[in-house]
């Protein structure tokens, strides 16, 4: 039975191929994310055709950063299309902008608090305070919910300790970088299983290459959905 628990994010090169992919993966998985790489290649069609045609639900990690009144623009277009979840930088200027432009909808703001691939030396590169970047993340992720919202992106390290923030009852914690025991870990350092996310807090997980790549990824994504608390 399919779980909206699980996202699959659909990082493959064009729409053409993501469409495919989930053809292919059927009612075995029932959330999907688009990236911003797939943007330009028919991202937004598929994301139209995974939702009215085949009733899927849609997360577009786009990542917003700009002024408000751009941001709250951009925001109010793409609430048009009937997305779940939509990525802004948590910045609260960007998410109060962000939700002013899905009011109306029941499009989902969501957070990103600090890139993960970022480390000390690069926040310093880019100017930011001074500090421990964990507290720096979970800091910024009580900010983003103060400011409205929906809920953070996080990784599996931090989602435990964003989920036992006052700022953070009732909200949402989406977390990438899960690795089911066993698989290869690609680039992402980092990793929890798809059990110990759901049990720290996360309230969904996105996965791609154990999915994607899988000689079978309906049984993959099974298997990930079989193995939750
Ligand atoms: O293939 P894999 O399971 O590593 O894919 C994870 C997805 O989550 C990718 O789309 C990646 O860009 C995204 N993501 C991530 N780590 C973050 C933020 C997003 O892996 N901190």
């Amino acid at each position: 039975m399919t779980d909206d628990r699980l996202i699959v994010a659909l990082d493959v090169p064009n729409a053409h191929a993501g469409l495919e992919l989930a053809t292919r993966l059927g009612d075995a998985v029932n959330f999907y994310k688009i990236g911003l790489g797939m943007l330009t290649t028919g991202g937004l069609a598929l994301a139209n055709e995974l939702k009215q045609e085949q009733g899927k639900r849609i997360f577009l990690d786009m990542k917003l950063f700009d002024i408000s009144a751009t941001v709250e623009k951009a925001v109010r277009g793409l609430a048009q299309f009937d997305l779940d979840f939509l990525t802004v930088h948590g910045d609260p200027h960007v998410v109060k902008a962000a939700k002013e432009g899905a009011a109306g909808s029941n499009m989902k703001i969501l957070g990103v608090t600090i890139l993960t691939s970022l480390d000390r030396a690069d926040l310093d590169a880019c100017l930011i305070q001074q500090g421990d970047v964990q507290e720096l993340v979970v800091t910024r992720a009580a900010r983003a919910m103060e400011a409205g919202a929906d809920g953070v992106i996080a990784s599996p390290q931090e989602a435990a300790l964003i989920r036992a923030l006052p700022e953070a009852k009732g909200k949402l914690i989406v977390t990438p970088g899960v690795r089911p025991a066993g698989a290869a870990l690609g680039d992402q350092k980092r990793v929890a299983t798809p059990h110990s996310a759901i049990k720290d807090g996360a309230n969904h997980i996105v996965v791609g290459r154990p999915v994607w790549q899988a000689d079978s990824p309906g049984q993959a994504a099974r298997d990930i959905i079989a193995s939750l608390p």
